[in-house]
């Protein structure tokens, strides 16, 4: 098994940049305080690239800590290239879309991807879909400063019609009428979990969808072997890992969602292969609001067979 295969473990990523939650900005990170915790894991990959990373007077470098991220965030964006991941998720979008146009919903329609990263889903949607033509408006909310900064920079060089914020995708004046997020929900455990999808609960949020790697009997060896092979640095290989061995069940997300969320029909969508018992890597936690669910099912039109049962 390998080292960062312990659920229990915060991911390196989530202890090298440090925000206070209020104004945002940046705090210290001591390099020390972090080797202490993974230190109490006993993960010699984590300490050793953890200790890669320069400090000044035992204070981790932003720039470099920085730099890794951005790194790590290119090399996922590839990865979701080929993997054509965006359309994946422009097609559960794109059925939401339609359930509430035929619902009569005629406004504006604001997508926000909620810990966006360096906004790779809202990019291509901008790129992909006519957006204006659609009545849509895509977005992307990132609490992470570093993230967020490079999003609207390559928006920018790429000439896309989307945007990008620095915050929390739950405030009052960021949210969603939907919600998509990619890699995120993992981060939230426990009651954790079931507080993140009670912040579904705003008025104008008609639907969300939120992506994550499935468990599976062989996700230790093959995201292991997939993070050797197609990832370069030491804080992706390890984090990669540690994602899946954190990634929730669809009883647990299920559980969770009906506690946190009641105002949503909620289910899993597209969790196994095709009609096989065959698991995906991800897996969607979907939710709608009830008087959408049928025109929703409706619009997946072949693929809604893939959604689990809605409640
Ligand atoms: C692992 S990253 C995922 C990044 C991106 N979706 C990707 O797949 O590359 C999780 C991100 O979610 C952000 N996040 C968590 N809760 C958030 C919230 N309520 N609003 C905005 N961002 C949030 C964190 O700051 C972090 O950058």
């Amino acid at each position: 098994m390998p080292a960062s295969w312990n659920p229990e473990q915060p991911e390196i990523t989530d202890l090298i940049v440090r925000h206070n939650p209020r104004t945002l900005q940046r705090e210290p990170v001591y390099k020390q305080e972090v080797l202490e915790i993974i230190h109490s894991f006993q993960n010699q990959q984590a300490i050793h690239a953890v200790e890669q990373l320069p400090d000044w007077d035992g204070v981790l470098v932003h720039t470099a800590v920085d730099r890794t991220i951005l790194a790590l965030h290119w090399e996922m964006q590839r990865l979701a290239e080929e993997f054509y991941y965006a359309h994946r998720v422009w097609e559960v979008l794109r059925a939401a879309v339609m359930a509430l146009r035929k619902n009569g919903f005629l406004q504006k329609i604001r997508i926000v991807d909620l810990g966006c990263g360096v906004g790779d889903t809202p990019r291509w949607l901008a790129a992909s879909i006519r957006a204006k033509e659609q009545g849509l408006e895509f977005a992307g909310v990132d609490l992470n400063a570093t993230r967020i900064r490079e999003a609207p920079r390559l928006a920018e060089a790429e000439r896309l019609d989307c945007k990008f914020f620095h915050g929390d995708a739950f405030s009052p004046q960021l949210v969603g009428n939907i919600v998509v997020s990619t890699g995120v929900a993992h981060h939230f455990r426990g009651a954790e979990l079931e507080d993140f999808l009670r912040r579904h609960q705003y008025e104008q949020t008609l639907a969300f969808f939120h992506f994550d790697f499935q468990p599976w009997l062989l996700a230790p060896v093959g995201s292991w072997f997939f993070h050797r092979l197609r990832m370069r640095t030491a804080i992706a290989r390890h984090d990669g890992v540690l994602s899946a061995a954190r990634a929730h069940t669809v009883e647990t997300l299920v559980e969770a969602a009906r506690k946190g969320a009641p105002g949503f029909a909620t289910g899993v969508y597209g969790a196994r292969i095709w009609n096989t018992s065959a698991p995906r890597v991800f897996h969607t936690l979907a939710g709608i609001r009830r008087p959408l669910m049928a025109e929703f099912r409706e619009q997946l039109g072949r693929r809604a067979g893939r959604l689990g049962e809605l409640q």
